[in-house]
């Protein structure tokens, strides 16, 4: 088949989150398949500063209709590999910055201007490449109006350009709205300026382009697309989803078994495999080296997060005297809202001999700290699909999650079910999260029981070529 995948982020270009690796690796391993995969992404600073832009050649030059506006873009194309092709759609007024968003404080004000732009430029850009693709398949709001402008594209021009659209929704707390007046920008007929259409409480929502106008809505675990069709996960969308229920279909990420290796992983001062763990002791002690911890028998809790309350800052908080108490050592990575950033560090400086913070963004660092910690801590609120407690359980390291989204799905509950758990899975409240800490503690204890959990996990095949074998099969039921 020949797809498309149109986002604003792919690992190992650019990257805030979980959507990067999962573009990344999906288009990776398509490819690897024999499809023919052209990714599209916007040419930002990161990319044009990087030794492989160098390797980039100009395709095209594009003009973009922006509200009364014709604006000028480039497309370089840079090859990935036999089958796949990384389209960087460059206009530096938008895209060569240093934030792909903004900044901590503040998203960029024309984050319309920017996605629109880049949204139409994908659509004209597949017709001048003459494309023609089985699949167009975007990713989050960034790109959520592709599927109803790439169908304006083919009407206007008389092109077919992709038969079948697909959207999939990583996170629906971001949903691409602006003040209603951004709607201008699109061109779009003025019917479409409605609740049938992208207005969504008086603002224009980006994310309901897709969620309206695409063939196909894909989200990232089968869990999550239950919860969306709820008040409590819809964030006020859950009567739009409810509309094309019988098009929502969710599949669990996959995790990049390549780059997430323990045997090979080139982050890692020791490797290791389920049969033999002694690698793994030697990247716990590196570990605690490096944070500035002794050496020690306590149990040691990683957590790599954006600092978030999606990601169960608040629950966190208010449980840190339970690594005190029980004398454990607590290592968090991640960086994000200030107040977490600051209560961290608070409890940091006062408890040292148990909480280390790293206020930072460290892709090597957050391998070690999922190798070399004995659990791994994601208290999420609400967790789309997450990938941190697949990385853990690959790891050897037994997670401890909240029972939301597809945490759920990825991670099976060893008090409910002993036979054949892999972590532990609580409600994600006060009294739940701190009765599955003290179990953590006490299976910390019984070692063959810590065993059998790290070994079950090893064993989970959590690979890309199992989940983009369904993504394959979708596409093609499709067409
Ligand atoms: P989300 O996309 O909601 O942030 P995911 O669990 O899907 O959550 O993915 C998060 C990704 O970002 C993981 O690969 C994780 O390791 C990475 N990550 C988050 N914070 C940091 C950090 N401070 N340093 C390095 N990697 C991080
Ligand atoms: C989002 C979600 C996360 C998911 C990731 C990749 O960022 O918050 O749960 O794993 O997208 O799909």
């Amino acid at each position: 088949m020949k797809i498309v995948h149109a986002a604003s982020e792919m690992f190992p270009f650019v990257k805030t989150g979980g959507l990067a690796d999962v573009c990344g690796a999906l288009s990776k391993s398509l490819a690897s398949s024999g499809h023919q995969v052209s990714f599209f992404l916007p040419g930002y600073r990161k990319i044009l500063e990087s030794s492989v832009f160098a390797s980039a050649k100009l395709e095209l030059v594009l003009q973009v209709e922006l509200g009364e506006q014709f604006l000028r873009g480039e497309l370089w194309a840079l090859p990935l590999g036999e089958n796949e092709t990384l389209y960087l759609i460059r206009r530096d007024e938008f895209f060569d910055r240093s934030e792909l968003y903004g900044s901590r404080r503040r998203d960029y004000d024309d984050n319309d201007r920017r996605f629109i732009y880049f949204s139409k430029a994908v659509a004209q850009a597949m017709r001048l490449l003459e494309i023609k693709a089985d699949i167009l398949h975007c990713h989050d709001w960034q790109t959520g109006l592709l599927p109803l402008l790439l169908r304006i594209e083919e009407q206007t021009m008389g092109a077919s350009l992709a038969l079948k659209t697909f959207f999939s929704i990583h996170n629906l707390a971001f949903q691409g709205l602006f003040p209603r007046t951004s709607f201008e920008l699109t061109n779009l007929p003025e019917e479409l300026d409605s609740i049938e259409g992208l207005e969504f409480y008086e603002q224009f929502c980006m994310i309901k382009g897709g969620i309206f106008f695409a063939d196909k809505i894909m989200t990232v675990s089968p869990n999550y697309a239950r919860e969306i069709l709820t008040p409590e996960f819809g964030c006020g969308l859950e009567g739009a989803l409810k509309v094309r229920a019988e098009d929502l279909v969710g599949i669990a990420n996959g995790i990049d078994t390549e780059i997430w290796d323990p045997e090979t992983d080139p982050h890692l001062p020791g490797h290791f495999s389920a049969s033999d763990l002694s690698g793994k002791a030697v990247c716990r002690s590196a570990l605690l080296e490096k944070v500035g911890f002794a050496e020690c028998e306590a149990p040691v809790y990683g957590m790599v997060a954006r600092l978030t309350e999606q990601k169960g800052l608040d629950l966190l908080l208010r449980r840190l005297n339970f690594f005190v108490k029980n004398d454990c050592r607590l290592i968090v990575l991640g960086k994000g809202d200030a107040q977490y950033e600051r209560t961290l560090n608070r409890w940091a400086k006062s408890h040292p001999e148990n909480i280390v913070v790293c206020l930072q963004l460290d892709e090597a660092m957050s391998h070690l700290v999922e190798a070399g910690s004995d659990f791994f801590l994601m208290p999420s609120v609400f967790e789309p699909c997450g990938l941190n407690q697949m990385y853990s359980q690959r790891y050897g390291t037994v997670p401890i999650v909240s029972g939301v989204g597809g945490l759920k799905d990825t991670v099976v509950d060893c008090q409910a079910d002993p036979e054949n758990g892999t972590g532990f899975v609580f409600e994600p409240n006060d009294e739940p999260f701190l009765l599955a800490l003290e179990a953590s503690l006490a299976a910390f204890q019984d070692k063959d029981k810590l065993g059998a959990l790290i070994k079950r996990g090893m064993a989970k095949d959590f690979s890309w070529k199992r989940v983009s074998a369904e993504y394959e099969r979708l596409y093609r039921d499709s067409i």
